[in-house]
């Protein structure tokens, strides 16, 4: 049921829209973010009902949908929206896939995850053959301001809060015209991947941190290492 939801989609956006790029890329955007809010949307139902308290995967699940966000913004600003019938599609695509993924995370998280890794699967290699096709006319064109912001000049937290396999501020990419952008969208794609995989691994329920979070509590337990040699150290035992 997951590989045919991918399909679906996968059609949709592949042959529907196979020689109309910035509009095939606002629709990929528009649907590719509507699963994140559904798992957003879940997790606060859980905390109503008092079952669970899952705060960083809320902000993990946010920050994934404010990156796709992102890339909304870029592909408007290159026109990719301008059509009437292209935005009700991809709206109307959208509404039906959050409730199926809705559903799906409600009774099996880790199938809802691995319906993302594979749409995220599908959005890198889509944007990695881009970049290969349209190389040297991106790279003679200008980066909207909106990725400029975005990438380089505005505040990077959540840039790094979705990224759960890398350290704060270990990525910082350079966005100095159109090519680049594609290639930060396709690369932000391959860390979604590895996002969704790292969300189906059976432990993550008690160990997955955003990478923040995770940050902050390996500096305090190297404090606490600190502080207990000093202490073992005064007593005169041997750390
Ligand atoms: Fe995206
Ligand atoms: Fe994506």
């Amino acid at each position: 049921m997951v590989k045919l939801l991918v399909n679906v989609l996968v059609f949709v956006i592949d042959v529907l829209y196979s020689d109309r790029p910035y509009p095939r890329f606002y629709v990929l955007e528009t649907v590719a973010r509507v699963p994140y809010f559904a798992y957003t949307s879940v997790l606060h139902f859980y905390e109503t009902l008092g079952l669970w308290r899952k705060a960083d995967w809320l902000k993990v699940h946010f920050a994934e949908s404010w990156n796709e966000m992102n890339h909304l913004l870029i592909m408007e600003a290159l026109g990719g929206g301008n059509h009437w019938g292209d935005r009700i599609l991809a709206q109307t695509v959208g509404l039906i896939y959050y409730w199926i993924i809705a559903f799906l995370y409600a009774v099996a998280p880790s199938q809802a995850y691995f319906f993302m890794e594979e749409v995220e699967k599908h959005a890198f290699h889509t944007y990695d053959n881009f970049l290969t096709e349209n190389e040297a006319e991106l790279k003679e064109t200008a980066a909207p301001e909106v990725a400029i912001k975005y990438y380089r000049d505005g505040d990077l937290y959540m840039f790094d809060e979705f990224q759960t396999t890398r350290v704060p501020q270990s990525r910082r990419p350079q966005v100095d015209n159109l090519f680049d952008v594609f290639v930060n969208i396709r690369d932000d794609e391959n860390e979604h991947v590895k996002t969704m995989a790292a969300c189906q691994h059976p432990e993550a329920y008690q160990s997955l941190k955003s990478p923040h979070t995770a940050a902050t509590q390996n500096k305090e337990s190297d404090v606490e290492v600190v502080v207990l040699s000093e202490v073992e150290t005064e007593t005169g035992v041997e750390v």
